[in-house]
């Protein structure tokens, strides 16, 4: 079968399509034959080698397909971007979803339910949240309005305003510019994927006593730099996430309310762009490049 797979760490460049052997699903395992599988920003941070794994790897963490005769989706620790691939464990896909909108709310839809959960968004609050195009943040945006929030989203280029704001956003803002978080203004919640200097601003928008930050992600490459003593001074909460890291039941439980808000039409994901298997690369170039919006998907 062929699969994208990489012997060295480092840029795009080290995805190579190769001839594999088709992997054989044990006792209680299921084999599917993908038909799509998601693109997410952490294959490309996996990639690079931020992630002690053994070599060579195939890429890819979530896959959608066929497993005796019936679509199912699931999640696999590597070996995504396959003809084949062998999961511990998988759902059937609602009718109503597509593949690429099946991939979207998946694994996306239970990190943003966990980041948002995390948070406790209150009906009312002022919630600012970060790469709000993205394939997480566009999901996160949906939520905490439907949590009742007023919702301040940050993006960084001017193109991916408009997107945004027809997920229901009151307000974009672009982080690129000077002067963004005066745009912005107090809020109680800051949901960040982003870290570096855009989620170490955000920090010092929270309201004193009741403001939340939650960082689950860090695109930018750096983590935020906030200060404990800062923490301590504004009296705020700031909270961990990471989905990887929850009770493998409780990650179960995420992907299938997520699956099921989207089956409902409550999660609308942007359906981003859809690559061939062989240019892998390209959508990780995409995604890092900052190109991409929504969920990006290779096609079988
Ligand atoms: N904690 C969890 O459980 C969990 C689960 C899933 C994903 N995540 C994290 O959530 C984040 C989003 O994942 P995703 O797959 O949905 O990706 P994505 O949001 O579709 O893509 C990443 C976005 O980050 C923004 N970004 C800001 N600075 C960047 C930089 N220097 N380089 C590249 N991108 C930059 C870009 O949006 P702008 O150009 O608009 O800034 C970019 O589009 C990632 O950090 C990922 O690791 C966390």
């Amino acid at each position: 079968m062929r699969a994208v797979r990489f012997h060295e760490f480092g840029t795009a460049e080290v995805l190579v399509v190769e001839e594999i052997p088709e992997p054989r699903a044990a006792e209680g395992q299921v084999a599917v034959q993908v038909s799509a599988a998601g693109v997410n920003f952490a294959d490309t941070i996996v990639r690079s080698g931020c992630v002690p794994i053994p070599l060579p790897f195939t890429a890819g963490f979530e896959v959608v397909g066929e497993a005796d005769g019936q679509r199912v989706i699931g999640s696999t620790m590597g070996g995504g971007y396959a003809e084949h691939v062998v999961l511990s464990a998988a759902l059937p896909v609602p009718d109503e979803l597509d593949d690429h909108t099946a991939l979207a709310v998946f694994g996306n839809g239970a990190a943003a339910l966990g980041i948002v959960g995390a948070a406790r968004v209150q009906s009312g609050e002022t919630v600012f949240v970060d790469a709000a195009a993205g394939g997480v943040g566009s999901l996160v945006v949906q939520l905490a309005k439907s949590a009742g929030a007023t919702v301040i989203a940050g993006v960084g280029s001017a193109g991916k305003v408009e997107q945004v704001r027809a997920l229901g956003a009151d307000r974009v803002v672009d982080y690129l510019q000077s002067g963004w978080t005066e745009n912005v203004g107090p809020v109680h919640i800051v949901l960040d994927t982003v870290g570096g200097s855009v989620a170490t601003a955000a920090f010092t928008l929270l309201v004193p006593s009741v403001g939340r930050i939650v960082l689950a992600g860090t695109s930018s490459g750096e983590p935020p730099n906030i200060e404990p003593a800062a923490v301590l001074s504004k009296s705020v909460s700031v909270i961990g996430y990471a989905s990887a890291l929850l009770p493998p039941e409780q990650q179960a439980e995420l992907r299938v309310r997520a699956l099921e808000l989207g089956r409902a039409g409550d999660l609308k994901p942007i359906l981003g762009q859809v690559f061939p298997l062989d240019r892998a690369a390209d959508a990780h170039r995409a995604v890092e490049s900052r190109a991409t919006v929504g969920k990006v998907i290779l096609q079988l």
